[in-house]
Protein backbone atom coordinates (compact mmCIF):
# COMPACT_ATOMS: atom_id res chain seq x y z
CA UNK A 1 0.00 0.00 0.00
CA UNK A 2 1.21 3.80 -1.02
CA UNK A 3 -0.31 5.01 2.31
CA UNK A 4 2.47 6.86 3.04
CA UNK A 5 2.65 9.13 0.45
CA UNK A 6 -0.92 9.59 0.86
CA UNK A 7 -2.02 12.95 1.74
CA UNK A 8 -5.72 14.02 2.65
CA UNK A 9 -6.83 17.37 3.65
CA UNK A 10 -10.20 15.81 5.38
CA UNK A 11 -11.17 16.60 8.89
CA UNK A 12 -11.88 12.85 9.60
CA UNK A 13 -8.57 11.75 8.21
CA UNK A 14 -6.64 11.74 11.42
CA UNK A 15 -6.42 7.65 12.04
CA UNK A 16 -4.76 7.52 8.56
CA UNK A 17 -4.18 4.31 7.20
CA UNK A 18 -3.02 2.14 10.07
CA UNK A 19 -3.55 -1.78 9.70
CA UNK A 20 -2.86 -2.08 13.80
CA UNK A 21 -6.59 0.03 13.83
CA UNK A 22 -8.33 -2.33 11.96
CA UNK A 23 -7.48 -4.72 15.35
CA UNK A 24 -8.59 -2.68 17.43
CA UNK A 25 -11.90 -2.07 19.68
CA UNK A 26 -15.22 -1.09 17.86
CA UNK A 27 -14.59 2.78 18.13
CA UNK A 28 -10.87 2.55 16.09
CA UNK A 29 -12.65 0.59 13.79
CA UNK A 30 -15.14 3.44 12.98
CA UNK A 31 -12.81 5.91 12.66
CA UNK A 32 -10.74 3.32 10.43
CA UNK A 33 -13.41 3.21 7.89
CA UNK A 34 -13.98 6.97 8.12
CA UNK A 35 -10.34 7.35 6.77
CA UNK A 36 -10.82 4.83 3.90
CA UNK A 37 -13.95 6.67 2.85
CA UNK A 38 -11.94 10.07 2.59
CA UNK A 39 -8.80 8.42 0.85
CA UNK A 40 -11.46 7.01 -1.12
CA UNK A 41 -13.22 10.61 -1.83
CA UNK A 42 -9.82 11.97 -3.15
CA UNK A 43 -9.10 9.26 -5.86
CA UNK A 44 -12.06 7.77 -6.60
CA UNK A 45 -13.87 9.44 -9.50
CA UNK A 46 -17.56 8.98 -10.67
CA UNK A 47 -17.45 10.32 -14.16
CA UNK A 48 -19.94 12.94 -13.30
CA UNK A 49 -17.62 16.10 -13.61
CA UNK A 50 -18.61 16.49 -17.28
CA UNK A 51 -22.21 16.23 -16.52
CA UNK A 52 -23.78 20.00 -15.51
CA UNK A 53 -26.79 20.12 -13.37
CA UNK A 54 -28.42 17.44 -11.10
CA UNK A 55 -28.35 13.88 -12.40
CA UNK A 56 -31.92 12.89 -14.42
CA UNK A 57 -32.46 9.85 -12.55
CA UNK A 58 -31.95 8.45 -9.08
CA UNK A 59 -29.85 5.90 -9.12
CA UNK A 60 -29.40 2.46 -6.84
CA UNK A 61 -27.60 0.19 -8.49
CA UNK A 62 -23.90 -0.39 -9.78
CA UNK A 63 -25.21 0.01 -13.15
CA UNK A 64 -26.15 3.62 -13.99
CA UNK A 65 -29.72 3.68 -15.90
CA UNK A 66 -30.88 0.31 -14.37
CA UNK A 67 -33.39 -0.48 -12.04
CA UNK A 68 -35.88 2.27 -9.91
CA UNK A 69 -35.27 6.21 -10.07
CA UNK A 70 -36.70 7.91 -7.04
CA UNK A 71 -40.76 6.57 -8.04
CA UNK A 72 -38.84 3.68 -5.46
CA UNK A 73 -39.53 6.08 -2.13
CA UNK A 74 -42.92 7.97 -3.28
CA UNK A 75 -44.38 8.65 -6.60
CA UNK A 76 -45.06 12.41 -5.44
CA UNK A 77 -42.22 13.89 -3.48
CA UNK A 78 -42.69 17.16 -3.89
CA UNK A 79 -42.10 19.02 -0.26
CA UNK A 80 -40.66 15.39 1.53
CA UNK A 81 -38.45 15.63 4.00
CA UNK A 82 -35.47 13.33 2.68
CA UNK A 83 -32.36 12.53 4.16
CA UNK A 84 -29.25 10.44 2.32
CA UNK A 85 -27.19 9.08 4.49
CA UNK A 86 -23.33 8.75 3.27
CA UNK A 87 -24.17 11.05 0.26
CA UNK A 88 -21.35 11.36 -1.15
CA UNK A 89 -20.66 14.08 -3.86
CA UNK A 90 -24.52 14.50 -3.04
CA UNK A 91 -25.96 13.54 -6.71
CA UNK A 92 -28.84 11.44 -5.65
CA UNK A 93 -29.93 14.20 -3.04
CA UNK A 94 -29.39 16.76 -5.37
CA UNK A 95 -31.52 14.77 -7.59
CA UNK A 96 -34.76 14.49 -5.37
CA UNK A 97 -34.01 18.38 -4.96
CA UNK A 98 -33.91 19.46 -8.20
CA UNK A 99 -36.09 17.05 -10.19
CA UNK A 100 -39.04 15.75 -7.35
CA UNK A 101 -38.95 19.48 -4.84
CA UNK A 102 -38.14 17.23 -1.85
CA UNK A 103 -36.85 19.45 0.63
CA UNK A 104 -33.24 16.78 0.80
CA UNK A 105 -30.39 16.54 3.30
CA UNK A 106 -27.60 14.91 2.28
CA UNK A 107 -24.60 13.69 5.17
CA UNK A 108 -21.79 12.55 4.88
CA UNK A 109 -18.98 11.22 7.05
CA UNK A 110 -16.24 12.38 4.95
CA UNK A 111 -15.96 16.39 4.61
CA UNK A 112 -14.46 15.85 1.05
CA UNK A 113 -17.19 14.52 -0.04
CA UNK A 114 -19.33 17.38 1.54
CA UNK A 115 -17.94 20.03 -0.64
CA UNK A 116 -17.88 18.32 -3.83
CA UNK A 117 -21.82 18.14 -3.36
CA UNK A 118 -21.97 22.19 -1.75
CA UNK A 119 -19.81 23.65 -4.52
CA UNK A 120 -21.34 21.20 -7.27
CA UNK A 121 -24.83 22.22 -6.27
CA UNK A 122 -25.58 24.37 -3.09
CA UNK A 123 -25.27 27.73 -5.52
CA UNK A 124 -28.33 26.41 -7.57
CA UNK A 125 -30.40 23.94 -5.35
CA UNK A 126 -31.96 25.77 -2.50
CA UNK A 127 -33.87 23.10 -1.44
CA UNK A 128 -31.12 20.64 -0.87
CA UNK A 129 -28.48 20.53 2.09
CA UNK A 130 -25.39 18.99 2.62
CA UNK A 131 -24.03 18.31 5.78
CA UNK A 132 -20.50 16.61 7.23
CA UNK A 133 -21.78 14.06 9.75
CA UNK A 134 -21.36 10.12 10.88
CA UNK A 135 -24.93 8.67 10.29
CA UNK A 136 -25.27 8.11 13.81
CA UNK A 137 -24.80 11.41 15.44
CA UNK A 138 -27.08 12.75 12.27
CA UNK A 139 -30.03 10.94 13.38
CA UNK A 140 -29.29 12.02 17.17
CA UNK A 141 -29.96 15.49 16.22
CA UNK A 142 -33.25 16.49 17.34
CA UNK A 143 -35.85 17.40 14.05
CA UNK A 144 -38.65 17.18 12.22
CA UNK A 145 -39.52 13.72 11.34
CA UNK A 146 -38.31 12.37 8.03
CA UNK A 147 -40.53 11.03 4.73
CA UNK A 148 -37.99 8.84 3.68
CA UNK A 149 -34.33 7.95 4.80
CA UNK A 150 -32.62 6.48 2.12
CA UNK A 151 -28.52 5.00 1.54
CA UNK A 152 -27.45 4.33 -1.61
CA UNK A 153 -24.52 1.59 -0.91
CA UNK A 154 -24.26 4.72 1.84
CA UNK A 155 -24.06 4.88 5.29
CA UNK A 156 -26.31 1.34 5.63
CA UNK A 157 -24.27 -1.42 5.63
CA UNK A 158 -21.03 0.30 6.88
CA UNK A 159 -22.26 0.76 10.64
CA UNK A 160 -24.06 -2.03 12.92
CA UNK A 161 -27.08 -2.21 11.84
CA UNK A 162 -28.31 -3.24 14.76
CA UNK A 163 -27.32 0.71 16.44
CA UNK A 164 -28.52 1.86 13.39
CA UNK A 165 -31.84 0.42 12.20
CA UNK A 166 -33.73 1.83 15.34
CA UNK A 167 -32.07 5.21 15.30
CA UNK A 168 -33.48 5.43 11.36
CA UNK A 169 -37.06 4.16 12.19
CA UNK A 170 -37.21 6.42 15.25
CA UNK A 171 -36.24 9.62 12.89
CA UNK A 172 -39.78 7.87 10.05
CA UNK A 173 -42.89 9.38 10.62
CA UNK A 174 -45.45 6.74 10.67
CA UNK A 175 -45.61 5.97 7.03
CA UNK A 176 -42.32 7.13 6.13
CA UNK A 177 -40.34 4.87 4.10
CA UNK A 178 -37.20 3.65 4.23
CA UNK A 179 -34.94 2.57 1.28
CA UNK A 180 -30.73 1.60 0.66
CA UNK A 181 -28.93 -0.23 -1.88
CA UNK A 182 -25.53 -2.21 -0.39
CA UNK A 183 -23.22 -4.50 -2.31
CA UNK A 184 -25.00 -7.52 -3.41
CA UNK A 185 -23.39 -9.86 -0.26
CA UNK A 186 -23.37 -12.68 -3.38
CA UNK A 187 -21.56 -10.71 -6.01
CA UNK A 188 -18.82 -13.02 -7.53
CA UNK A 189 -16.14 -13.73 -4.37
CA UNK A 190 -18.40 -12.44 -1.58
CA UNK A 191 -20.57 -14.48 1.02
CA UNK A 192 -23.14 -13.17 3.41
CA UNK A 193 -21.43 -12.89 7.18
CA UNK A 194 -22.80 -16.18 8.88
CA UNK A 195 -23.77 -14.67 11.82
CA UNK A 196 -24.70 -10.93 11.23
CA UNK A 197 -20.76 -9.58 12.38
CA UNK A 198 -19.11 -7.17 9.67
CA UNK A 199 -16.77 -8.81 7.40
CA UNK A 200 -13.67 -7.15 5.60
CA UNK A 201 -13.59 -5.68 1.93
CA UNK A 202 -11.40 -3.77 0.21
CA UNK A 203 -12.00 0.03 -1.96
CA UNK A 204 -9.18 -0.56 -4.71
CA UNK A 205 -8.61 2.81 -5.90
CA UNK A 206 -6.30 4.59 -8.96
CA UNK A 207 -2.68 4.28 -7.23
CA UNK A 208 -3.47 1.75 -6.81
CA UNK A 209 -4.37 1.73 -3.44
CA UNK A 210 -6.01 -1.13 -1.92
CA UNK A 211 -8.31 0.68 1.35
CA UNK A 212 -9.68 -1.96 3.84
CA UNK A 213 -13.32 -1.29 5.03
CA UNK A 214 -15.90 -3.24 6.95
CA UNK A 215 -19.33 -4.47 5.56
CA UNK A 216 -22.03 -5.76 7.05
CA UNK A 217 -22.85 -8.35 4.74
CA UNK A 218 -26.03 -9.55 5.66
CA UNK A 219 -27.95 -11.73 3.66
CA UNK A 220 -31.63 -10.63 1.96
CA UNK A 221 -33.62 -12.09 4.70
CA UNK A 222 -31.64 -11.49 7.09
CA UNK A 223 -31.71 -7.75 6.54
CA UNK A 224 -35.47 -8.31 6.16
CA UNK A 225 -36.24 -9.94 9.81
CA UNK A 226 -33.88 -6.56 11.26
CA UNK A 227 -36.56 -4.63 9.68
CA UNK A 228 -39.35 -6.23 10.78
CA UNK A 229 -37.71 -6.17 14.10
CA UNK A 230 -37.08 -2.37 14.29
CA UNK A 231 -40.99 -2.13 13.25
CA UNK A 232 -41.33 -1.31 9.72
CA UNK A 233 -43.37 -3.79 7.40
CA UNK A 234 -44.20 -4.09 3.45
CA UNK A 235 -40.63 -4.64 3.12
CA UNK A 236 -39.74 -5.39 -0.34
CA UNK A 237 -36.63 -7.27 -1.52
CA UNK A 238 -34.85 -6.49 -5.09
CA UNK A 239 -31.59 -8.10 -6.36
CA UNK A 240 -29.91 -6.48 -9.79
CA UNK A 241 -27.10 -7.43 -11.48
CA UNK A 242 -25.12 -5.78 -14.45
CA UNK A 243 -26.25 -6.00 -18.07
CA UNK A 244 -24.15 -7.81 -20.01
CA UNK A 245 -22.64 -10.00 -17.43
CA UNK A 246 -24.36 -13.29 -16.51
CA UNK A 247 -27.51 -13.45 -14.53
CA UNK A 248 -26.06 -15.15 -11.65
CA UNK A 249 -23.39 -12.25 -10.85
CA UNK A 250 -25.57 -10.28 -8.63
CA UNK A 251 -23.91 -6.69 -8.21
CA UNK A 252 -26.90 -4.97 -5.92
CA UNK A 253 -29.34 -5.29 -2.85
CA UNK A 254 -32.15 -2.76 -2.35
CA UNK A 255 -34.60 -3.08 0.42
CA UNK A 256 -37.78 -0.59 0.81
CA UNK A 257 -40.01 -0.64 4.11
CA UNK A 258 -42.26 1.41 5.56
CA UNK A 259 -42.38 2.67 8.98
CA UNK A 260 -45.51 1.27 10.54
CA UNK A 261 -48.14 3.53 11.37
CA UNK A 262 -48.73 4.18 15.32
C1 LIG B 1 -19.67 4.02 -1.85
S1 LIG B 1 -19.82 5.67 -1.26
C2 LIG B 1 -21.48 6.03 -1.86
C3 LIG B 1 -21.70 7.49 -2.05
C4 LIG B 1 -23.03 7.87 -2.68
N1 LIG B 1 -24.16 7.39 -1.91
C5 LIG B 1 -23.11 7.39 -4.09
O1 LIG B 1 -23.93 6.53 -4.40
O2 LIG B 1 -22.34 7.90 -4.92
C6 LIG B 1 -20.11 5.47 0.51
C7 LIG B 1 -20.20 6.79 1.22
O3 LIG B 1 -20.61 6.54 2.58
C8 LIG B 1 -19.89 7.43 3.42
N2 LIG B 1 -19.87 6.88 4.77
C9 LIG B 1 -19.19 5.79 5.21
N3 LIG B 1 -19.43 5.59 6.52
C10 LIG B 1 -20.29 6.57 6.91
C11 LIG B 1 -20.89 6.90 8.14
N4 LIG B 1 -20.66 6.17 9.25
N5 LIG B 1 -21.70 7.99 8.19
C12 LIG B 1 -21.91 8.75 7.08
N6 LIG B 1 -21.35 8.47 5.89
C13 LIG B 1 -20.56 7.41 5.79
C14 LIG B 1 -18.53 7.52 2.77
O4 LIG B 1 -17.79 8.65 3.15
C15 LIG B 1 -18.87 7.51 1.30
O5 LIG B 1 -19.01 8.81 0.78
Amino acid sequence: MSDQSYSCRCDHFRALLCPRVCTGPKRSVRRHVESSWCAYAHRATDGSEARSGAPTKMEWTTAPGTGPGAELIGDDLRGWRILELGCGAGHNTAHLADRHAARAVGIDACAHQIRRARSRYTPQLSTAVFRCSDALTALRVPGPDYDAICSVFGAVGLIDPDHLLPLIVRRLRPGGVLAFSVPHPFRPGHRPSPDGSPVPDTLIVPGPLHLPVSRWELDANRWADLLTRVGTQSVRIMEFGVPGRPPAARATLLLRAIKASE
